[in-house]
């Protein structure tokens, strides 16, 4: 073909049947994304300048971009950004990638919260979170509530200098809405003393038994952080962890909101039997039907 030909519609339509074949998932979502990344414009666009021929630069930022796309790299991680909730945010190779899964965990909490503060009117609600990556949930809760006093750890230095910007990006829904969160680098929750008088824990920790992580298709298992992924043995590592160390951080009758696996609530309710502190846990389904949330309150 000959290069002026190579017109927005056309490269669209070429890099939509080659992802068909290699990378079938999203072809179609996938070429529009790096398109209007490389042309620096919104998707929508892309449809009023079908016609526009791209220069020599953006057709080879471009094919850069499709080549990588193609071994397997997630859409995110070349454009630096994905949308989750209500917020665009920031992401990178050091940080996993805010999944719509997770949107069920975000749903469910901002409801127990709200529940929280209409027994507990002016009060602020104060929120430990373990593993915060991009700061996708805090935000999304500061999107939808005000009164918030959130600590939101996670062990990746990395991590947390992508956090940070999304919260400089996000400050709007900060100190106006008179929400707090504080980023901190922790193991687990050792930066947090024992009296932190915590309403909720909140928490989507890796989950993923430690053999099954190469079996995850390629743009998980290769490209993801593993510390992001990775649960130990059994996947249960950090819900252990949160079972054991939950009581001495919260408040009597705080709540703690896990993400879980879809195949991991069997594995999450005989786990709790040998932690009676905790009322039985509620088990809550994502939009597929699939659980993804588990809720446990401690016994008053
Ligand atoms: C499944 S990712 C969740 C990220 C983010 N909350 C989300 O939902 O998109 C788990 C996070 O836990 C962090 N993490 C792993 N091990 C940890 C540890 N021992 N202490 C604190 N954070 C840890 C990882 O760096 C990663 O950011």
């Amino acid at each position: 073909m000959n290069i002026e030909q190579w017109t927005i519609e056309k490269i669209l339509n070429w890099t939509q049947v080659h992802f068909e074949k290699v990378r079938p998932d999203s072809p179609r979502l996938d070429a529009e994304l790096l398109l209007a990344y490389v042309l620096d414009c919104p998707r929508l666009d892309l449809y009023l300048r079908a016609d526009q021929p791209l220069n020599e630069k953006e057709r080879g930022a471009y094919r850069e971009l499709v080549q990588q796309r193609a071994a397997g790299c997630p859409i995110a991680y070349l454009t630096g950004e994905k949308d989750f909730w209500s917020l665009t945010l920031e992401v990178s190779k050091a940080t996993l990638i805010p999944r719509p899964d997770t949107e069920t965990l975000v749903e469910t909490s901002v409801e127990k919260i709200l529940e929280w503060q209409q027994t507990h009117p002016k009060a602020t609600c104060n929120i430990a979170e373990l593993g915060t990556g991009t700061a996708a949930i805090p935000l999304a809760f500061c999107a939808e509530l005000q009164n918030l006093n959130i600590i939101s750890v996670d062990c990746s230095a990395e991590t947390l200098k992508v956090a940070a910007r999304n919260l400089e990006r996000y400050q709007n829904l900060l100190a106006p809405r008179n929400n707090s969160l504080k980023l901190v680098e922790s193991d687990l929750f050792s930066a947090i003393k024992p009296a932190a008088n915590l309403d909720f824990i909140i928490s989507n920790p890796p989950y993923i038994p430690t053999e099954t992580i190469s079996t995850l298709q390629v743009d998980v298992c290769q490209y993801e952080p593993s510390i992001a992924l990775d649960g130990g043995t059994d996947g249960l590592f950090f819900y252990k962890y949160l079972l054991k160390t939950g009581p001495s951080l919260l408040k009597r009758s705080g709540e703690m909101i896990l993400e879980i696996g879809f195949d991991q609530q069997v594995e999450l309710t005989e786990l709790q039997d040998h932690f009676p502190e905790w009322t039985p846990a509620t088990f809550l389904p994502d939009l597929q039907g699939n659980i993804r949330v588990c809720c446990l309150q401690l016994e008053c």
